[in-house]
């Protein structure tokens, strides 16, 4: 039996790689600008999974120093949908919070539950500032009022994958974002 190519299951590529390379140039040029100068520790703070492959491209390009480490969260809610309550599965434990300013990583905002939560999360635990950026935001499927400062790209609400971002745990290691196909998951 021949083996699957992965991407026979994407429909069209929303964002490709050479503009993929584009907004992590712009965003890692702001996060700089923003950042320099400033006296304490920033610390980029991915939320596993889906953060990963846009963290590494980031932190390769941002030339102020920077520190990195990880949450996982988990929201209720399954398939093609996200929302509900927030549990914290890998909490940050940092001893010099006051010292330090996070700038959460995420792949896509979606209802915008989870970066709303964090944000005052960790502001509450004492960080010294709390900004956020995300690859993708979808504005059409927002529940709470909840802009990050930084966004790579608006998207419609259409069921993407690939660089990070998963369904049933498959795509993330594609290096472009693409629509599934909706036979994929309306089976
Ligand atoms: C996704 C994404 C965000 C969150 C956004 O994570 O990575 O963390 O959902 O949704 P919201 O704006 O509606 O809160 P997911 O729970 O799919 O986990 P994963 O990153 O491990 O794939």
């Amino acid at each position: 039996m021949a083996i699957k190519n992965i991407k026979d299951d994407i429909e069209k590529i929303l964002i490709g790689e050479e503009r993929i390379e584009e907004i992590v140039g712009r965003i890692s040029a702001q996060i700089d600008e923003y950042y320099k100068d400033r006296g304490s520790r920033l610390l980029l703070l991915g939320i596993l999974k889906g953060s990963v492959v846009f963290m590494g491209d980031l932190m390769k390009k941002i030339t102020v120093p920077v520190e990195i480490d990880f949450m996982k969260v988990s929201t209720y809610g399954s398939g093609t949908t996200s929302g509900g309550s927030i549990n914290i599965l890998l909490d940050l434990y940092r001893k010099d919070l006051p010292n330090t300013d996070i700038l959460i990583v995420e792949d896509i905002i979606d209802s915008g539950k989870t970066l709303s939560y964090l944000v005052e999360y960790l502001k509450l635990k004492g960080a010294k500032s709390v900004r956020t950026c995300t690859l993708l935001d979808k504005p059409e499927r927002r529940e709470v009022d909840f802009e990050a400062d930084w966004v790579g790209a608006v998207i419609p609400n259409e069921f993407v994958v690939g660089y990070g971002l998963d369904y049933d745990e498959k795509y993330r290691a594609l290096p472009f974002v693409g629509v599934l196909k909706p036979e994929v998951y309306n089976i």
